[in-house]
């Protein structure tokens, strides 16, 4: 077998600094909290820390909105303060890797302020400007993802600007040969700090169609959904590989791209040896709730239109579903690239109300989910919290989430005809900002996230007195100490990060089974994802010593509700 690559061994850790440590009393994270808190990464076994954007940003979207590509936003500290979270991360074998977005800047970065000036500018064509139709109206019918029109009117040039997201978002022209150098000389900027790789955001929306055309509306707004309309455009590859070669080559690097609507049997153009990434974030595991695509689009029958009390996402999908979504990642990365395993990340709710049903006991929910990401085939990536048995939150009224996204999907909702309610019920369920509380250290005021002078830019999770590093490290049976556990565990045994894969069971609707396989060795995994007993059969058990369980002594003939195991190679 060929050596695999440091990327391929670890797991890597994701970090919402704004959630994640604040030093200075000011209720946001910031980059010392992060160095404070290495140790703790450290014995979790972590190998690199990807960060969510840190850099100068009017914060819109939270940093998803650059104002400047090579600095560091004040709230988060200082350049200082980056070098040596790089140098006390390196000093625990642990790599730092930044966020790449640019598909988009902020309309606030000086690129964008020049641009928007006149049409003659040095900068005109650094972005994507449209006459309006002439009728007045936006070029195209197109919808951001945000909800709204994806046009935005400029007044001194007399035009529209086009943005993904949102209008504080405007997308960068990347047919322009100076916005591309400029792109990868602010990537090289990190990698001259010492950063080993990147996460590269929504980068299937780089290239835009030759023509724009409306699209046939999704919503009763009479709109097409952004995203359905320059996905993938075809002339993508020639930017990345340009983009690899540019910027990858020569570096023991490793690169993700965030890349919705790739197709498996696109794959091999996208990742592994002629591709031009390393792994591909997609998303057919996680959007199992709905009818197309994005958050944007209806959930799916039986859930369209009902009153939502009581239901979960889970409820609109079976676990065939699921299984299914993850087999075929596994399969279109057998032979070609590398699957970045996740079930959550700063975009998703929290996986223990995501994938379980209603009424699910949420730490065995958290340990089952865990079973599931340490032991499949690829890199695993944790959440902030996840590691925790964080949950969703459930705020009353919309005024109270802050993430600009939950805004637009309650604005939606009501146009599509929802009740507030209804409205409410969707953002309870899919609101980024269930991700984005802050971590939960210890028992004290505020979690231990902040000294407590200022309020946490957003409300910490009510469950913190029991769901809590400091309490949870204490416990041999908490959700942290299962991450210790399936962490060594994943050491000690090659088949989990090197063996084959294969899917066993997969009629049923209650468990989750497969095997890993290098050699003679084999593990199977079996995570009951009900909340009925389960017994499982006998190909599976027989001759095979049960190497981990979820429910320790306890475990027997019959698997728990929402019990994990990982069985031994077969010794009869
Ligand atoms: C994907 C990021 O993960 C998300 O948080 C952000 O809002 C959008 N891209 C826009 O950059």
């Amino acid at each position: 077998m060929e050596k695999q690559k440091w990327w391929q061994k670890g797991i890597i850790y994701q970090i919402y600094p704004k959630s994640f440590m604040d030093t200075t009393g000011s209720g946001t994270g910031d980059l010392p909290g992060i160095t404070s808190k290495l140790d703790y990464l450290r014995d979790l076994g972590v190998g690199a820390v990807w960060l969510t954007p840190v850099y100068p940003s009017p914060m819109v979207d939270n940093g998803y909105d650059i104002a400047d590509y090579t600095g560091i936003d004040p709230s988060y500290g200082t350049m200082e303060d980056f070098d040596r979270l790089v140098t006390e991360a390196k000093k625990r074998g642990i790599r730092i890797v930044m966020d790449l977005v640019f598909n988009h800047s902020s309309d606030h970065h000086a690129w964008f302020l020049e641009s928007k000036k006149d049409r003659t500018n040095p900068r005109a064509d650094w972005y994507i400007w449209r006459d309006a139709k002439p009728n007045g109206s936006a070029p195209t019918n197109w919808r951001s993802i945000f909800g709204g029109s994806a046009w935005t009117w400029c007044e001194e040039r007399g035009q529209y600007y086009l943005h993904t997201f949102a209008p504080q978002q405007p997308d960068l022209n990347w047919e322009n040969p100076e916005v591309r150098r400029a792109l990868y000389d602010a990537a090289r900027f990190w990698l001259d700090k010492g950063v080993y790789g990147f996460r590269i955001d929504a980068i299937t929306y780089i290239k835009k169609p030759m023509e724009f055309k409306d699209g046939k509306p999704d919503g009763k707004d009479g709109m097409a959904g952004v995203h359905f309309m320059t996905a993938n455009t075809p002339g993508i590859l020639d930017f990345l590989r340009e983009f690899r070669r540019e910027v990858f080559k020569g570096h023991d690097l490793f690169s993700v791209g965030e890349a919705n609507g790739v197709a498996p049997d696109e794959l091999k153009d996208w990742v592994g040896e002629r591709g031009v990434f390393d792994m591909l974030f997609e998303f057919s595991h996680m959007l199992l709730s709905f009818q197309e695509g994005e958050v944007w689009c209806y959930p799916r029958e039986p859930l369209a239109g009902k009153p939502l009390e009581g239901w979960t996402p889970s409820d609109g999908w079976k676990l065939t579903e699921l299984k299914r979504a993850l087999s075929a990642s596994q399969a279109a990365t057998r032979d070609n690239g590398w699957y970045p395993i996740f079930f959550e990340n700063h975009d998703q709710p929290r996986s223990v109300n995501h994938f379980f049903p209603k009424g699910a006991d949420t730490k065995k929910a958290a340990k089952a989910m865990a079973t599931v990401l340490l032991t499949l085939r690829g890199t695993p990536f944790i959440f902030q919290g996840q590691e925790l048995g964080f949950a969703n939150v459930g705020w009353p009224s919309i005024e109270e989430y802050n993430d600009i996204s939950s805004h637009g999907q309650y604005e939606f909702a009501l146009k599509e005809g929802f009740t507030p309610e209804q409205a409410m019920g969707f953002v309870h369920l899919f609101s980024r900002d269930n991700a984005r509380t802050p971590m939960q250290w210890d028992a004290t005021v505020n979690a231990g996230f902040t000294s407590g002078k200022a309020k946490p830019w957003l409300p910490v999770h009510d469950d913190y007195a029991v769901v809590n590093a400091e309490v949870e490290a204490r416990d041999p049976d908490s959700v942290l100490s299962w991450y210790h556990k399936l962490v060594q565990f994943r050491r000690e045994h090659q088949e989990l990060t090197a063996g084959d894969y294969e899917e066993l069971m997969p009629e049923s609707e209650e468990v989750y089974a497969f095997a890993r396989t290098l050699g003679h060795s084999r593990l199977i995994t079996v995570v009951n994802f009900s909340l009925n007993e389960v017994k499982l059969p006998e190909e599976i058990t027989r001759g095979r010593a049960i190497l981990l369980s979820s429910h320790g002594e306890e475990a027997g003939a019959v698997l728990h509700p929402l019990e994990a195991r990982v069985y031994g190679t077969c010794q009869d």
